[in-house]
């Protein structure tokens, strides 16, 4: 059986300070992650400093992004491995506000998540199209496209090690969560594809999270779907008790 997870986005937000405020608060009220995997991404100035904070917890932490070269003449570049010195174990790649606004694409994602797992970190890799695509009803079409291009070389052993997130851009941050049935129509079709281009077991095993304006209180209808294993949350994973809430009900749905 597939172990759900649920990873907290804190995106652009929180000085170390702060952070290390938080994550104090979350080792408290998240004691147990048996039955599902948490693990939360803050700004990259603060994973030293919170990977200090979680040594003695199970909480896990990652980054929201990397570069995919090593070392080098790249100003301003964090690589795979200084992720990993700095405590991470997993990163957030192609995030959809990276595609909007920083020129993310399929080959920077692909050669992202390649990065990644050279380095021993867990690309979650997101995918999700535009409320226009989904109106023009293109939605398989575009997270087609996107499997294709963000995997394009890999093996079926190293798409073994990575975790899918969907989230439709219109959920993002809008408060307009996707119905259950919708999130898991298009699981669904993630898992086939995968099947398709991977092979059976691949498809089984691989974790498949939803994204888009997840809350304590939609939590457990979505996880109730067959094709969903968890969420990205963003928005809600800043604050403590919404993201413990968040974690408590997953882990309900979970045992049921
Ligand atoms: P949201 O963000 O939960 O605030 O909608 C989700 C995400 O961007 O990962």
């Amino acid at each position: 059986m597939r172990k759900p997870i649920i990873a907290g986005n804190w995106k652009l937000n929180k000085t170390i300070n702060e952070a290390a405020q938080l994550v104090t608060l979350l080792k408290r009220q998240i004691p147990d992650t048996q039955h599902v995997d948490v693990v939360i991404c803050p700004v990259v100035t603060a994973l030293a400093a919170v990977s200090e904070i979680l040594i003695d917890s199970d909480i896990q932490l990652g980054a929201q992004d990397l570069y995919w070269e090593e070392k080098g003449a790249f100003t301003g570049q964090v690589s795979g491995s200084l992720l990993k010195d700095a405590g991470a174990k997993y990163v957030i790649v192609g995030h959809s506000e990276r595609r909007q606004f920083f020129n993310e694409t399929h080959e920077t994602v692909n050669k992202k998540a390649k990065a990644a797992l050279k380095n021993g970190l867990t690309p979650i890799v997101c995918v999700g199209e535009m409320l226009a695509e989904r109106e023009s009803q293109t939605t398989f079409q575009v997270i087609e496209a996107q499997l294709k291009g963000a995997f394009a070389g890999f093996s079926a052993d190293e798409m073994s090690r990575i975790i899918l997130a969907y989230e439709p851009v219109w959920a993002i941050g809008t408060g307009k969560v996707a119905t259950p049935a919708q999130a898991q129509e298009v699981h669904l079709f993630i898992r086939k594809e995968i099947s398709i281009l991977f092979g059976e077991e691949v498809a089984r095993g691989i974790r498949i999270q939803y994204g888009g304006s997840v809350k304590a209180d939609n939590i457990a209808e979505l996880m109730r779907q067959a094709d969903i294993d968890g969420a990205l949350v963003g928005g809600a994973s800043l604050d403590a008790n919404g993201f413990s809430d968040i974690v408590k009900n997953a882990q309900v749905a979970a045992l049921k």
